[in-house]
């Protein structure tokens, strides 16, 4: 392990990392470990009758119609009707009219009339539709909604209790705009910071994600069929977080006892509190063990059919990801019996849907796909949706949250109390922090007053992007949190640090940030350098214009992943992680601010979710410059030598990660 910290610290350190890294150790491999007994749901056989009678009387075209699930920019109220249409999604960025600023009233108006299609069809028993939606930190798609920390926030903040909190709170926002299907939480255990979804990821450590995946899925569904209960996720079905060069949609070359071990930990968790969907990875398989290259999990009935739902006893339903099935070789977006004979039982083909319908039949018809495997699909379906309370009441005129739960005080307060418990210090040399509220303070950097960069991807857009602060009017950046707190007046801001003197003020704040991205768009892609500055030159010439001036500096990092920031630590007095904290800056300055007394407000509890390198390459022993579990205290006395920075970013070598 390279690392420059003190002495003194170090050894506390590395002594305090080996413990814990021997405790997120992953549990012995072996066979892959046993399913959760009982079964958390048990089955109603009353409900199981009723859907045996429902699948009899279906014709085929009604089933296929039940296992597809068009995106709602492509599909209209009616033809859910038409088709049989069993499930609708809104992607990340798709809106009733494609309006971004559509009202929670407009949400409820399009789920009425989706559902009012649905039981409109001439089928013998009306099935209800099912609308899923990616609320991944809060209702994230909603215009005005409070937006909670990003995973990896949640995973530094070690608090099952708090995540629970949040999934019964995001919960009641879903369900205020008639949706019963949250597509969460995210259970990778991510391996490598280069994905572009590490912030979707709690943590390496898979016992936190077991906990997590526990705790979430017990917050969003709360009581099954109960009208604040949304359906929750366990997602990407399986070793999304271990891909090759943390590649998205990659290779994951490992050996099956340890997918399930460290890969699938969040899947134990989930499935011991009833999740009752699963989605697969758009990632594949490669057995170390055996050699054996399994290839696209949308195509694996081994790790699908063979080890979820037989082994592990999963009962609920598995949908595929967005044209996940066109990845299976052979496949398209449109016509994949590969994946549904590998036990998908629910195709999100948001756009080809027609064709989808049209081309399945004709495989079921020419024997390509048993009838045996669309009659189990349907019934599975049917089942969640029993299990949900779909069956007794339109979830948008049906009894639900007023929809002051998108963003109420209390909402607000919950998500602060987040993001304070999120954030990790990683550097406070002579105490500077808290900040007295006394004396003037310069904020630098892009990021202090973007509410896309604070809060990243996955924000009223897929990408987070071509959003501005003003899109989230019931929000604050860091920037206008530290001037409710501070006065106007005694806050001024530099995007740059350019044209003003540091040497006026009592303290400078830097933010430097990431961009927002979601999935592939926010690989860092092999070889580049994995250093923050190397990607944001900005933010470090704006550090280098303001820090050196004998003002105390503390620097704010939003980032979606640990990235090599030594160059930005070594100019500054005081260095928080503070991951993606999304609409509720207040709870950033919480951390920053002391109280009207001089003294702390809160101290900081957050610890690290993940190794944070060294450098700009990383290999799978490091160089880390602080370990998973690291995270100081106002208490703890620092006084960091010089980091060791390579002059300039390199490209990675071939046996790096
Ligand atoms: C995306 C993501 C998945 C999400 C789905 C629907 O590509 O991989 O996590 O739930 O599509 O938006």
């Amino acid at each position: 392990m390279a690392s420059s910290t003190p002495l003194a610290l170090r050894a506390g350190i590395v002594a305090f990392s080996a413990a814990l890294l021997a405790s997120c150790a992953v549990p012995s491999g072996g066979a892959n470990p046993p399913p959760p007994s009982p079964p958390p749901v048990a089955a109603d056989f009353g409900v199981e009758a009723r859907i045996r009678a429902i699948v009899a009387g279906m014709t085929l075209e009604q089933k296929v119609g039940q296992i597809t699930q068009p995106d709602i920019r492509s599909i209209k109220p009616d033809e859910v009707r038409q088709y049989y249409i069993g499930s609708i999604l809104n992607g990340g960025g798709a809106w009733p009219d494609n309006n971004k600023k559509a009202s929670v009233n407009d949400w409820l108006k399009l789920s009425d009339a989706y559902y009012r299609a649905s039981m409109a069809t001439d089928m013998a028993v009306k099935i209800p539709v099912i609308w899923g939606t990616d609320a991944v930190h809060g209702h994230n798609n909603v215009f005005g909604a409070t937006l909670f920390p990003h995973n990896i926030g949640f995973g530094a903040a070690r608090d099952p209790a708090l995540l629970e909190r949040i999934g019964r709170a995001t919960a009641a926002q879903v369900r205020a705009t008639g949706i019963t299907w949250a597509f969460a939480p995210t259970l990778a255990v991510v391996q490598n910071p280069r994905w572009g979804r590490t912030y979707e990821s709690y943590s390496a450590d898979p016992a936190l994600v077991r906990s997590y995946g526990e705790a979430m899925t017990r917050g969003l569904q709360g009581r099954l069929g109960s009208p604040d209960s949304v359906l929750a996720t366990a997602k990407h079905w399986i070793g999304d977080g271990g891909t090759f060069h943390g590649v998205d949609q990659g290779e994951t070359r490992t050996t099956e006892a340890d997918l399930f071990a460290r890969h699938g930990q969040g899947y134990y968790g989930a499935l011991a509190a009833g999740v009752q969907t699963v989605m697969v990875s758009y990632s594949s398989f490669t057995d170390t063990a055996t050699g054996k290259v399994w290839g696209k999990m949308h195509g694996n009935q081994h790790l699908i059919s063979g080890e979820l739902k037989q082994r592990l006893r999963f009962d609920g339903l598995v949908v595929s990801d967005w044209n996940g099935i066109e990845q299976v070789p052979g496949c398209r977006k449109d016509h994949c019996p590969q994946a549904i004979n590998a036990g998908i039982d629910l195709a999100m083909v948001p756009d080809d849907w027609k064709a989808f319908i049209a081309n399945t039949v004709a495989d079921v018809r020419a024997g390509r796909i048993p009838m045996q495997r669309i009659d189990d699909a349907v019934t599975r379906i049917l089942r969640v949706k029993f299990r949900s309370g779909l069956f007794e009441a339109s979830p948008a005129t049906g009894p639900r949250p007023d929809p002051s739960v998108m963003n109420s005080d209390a909402v607000r307060e919950l998500s602060r109390e987040a993001v304070r418990k999120s954030l990790v210090l990683l550097k406070n040399d002579r105490n500077v922090l808290p900040l007295k509220r006394t004396g003037r303070i310069l904020v630098v950097g892009k990021g202090a007053d973007s509410l896309p960069m604070q809060a990243g991807g996955w924000s009223l857009t897929w990408q987070g992007d071509n959003t501005v602060t003003a899109d989230y009017p019931n929000a604050d950046t860091l920037l206008s949190a530290l001037r409710k707190e501070l006065g106007r007046a005694n806050v001024d801001y530099s995007v740059d640090g350019r044209g003003v003197n540091p040497r006026r003020y009592s303290a400078i704040v830097m933010v430097a940030a990431e961009k927002p991205y979601a999935e592939m768009k926010g690989d860092i892609v092999f070889p580049a350098p994995l250093r923050h500055s190397a990607r944001h030159p900005a933010d470090l010439a704006a550090l280098n214009r303001v820090s050196g001036k004998g003002v105390p500096v503390v620097t704010m990092l939003f980032s979606g992943r640990p990235v090599p920031a030594n160059d930005l630590i070594n100019r500054s007095d005081a260095f928080v992680a503070a991951w993606l904290p999304g609409t509720e800056g207040l709870g950033l300055t919480d951390m920053l601010l002391a109280g009207r007394a001089g003294g702390p407000r809160f101290d900081f509890t957050g610890r690290l979710p993940f190794d944070w390198p060294a450098a700009d390459c990383l290999a799978a022993n490091g160089p880390f410059q602080f370990r998973l579990g690291f995270g100081l205290t106002l208490g703890t006395k620092t006084k960091t030598p010089r980091l060791p920075v390579a002059r300039q970013p390199v490209a990675c070598p071939a046996d790096s990660l």
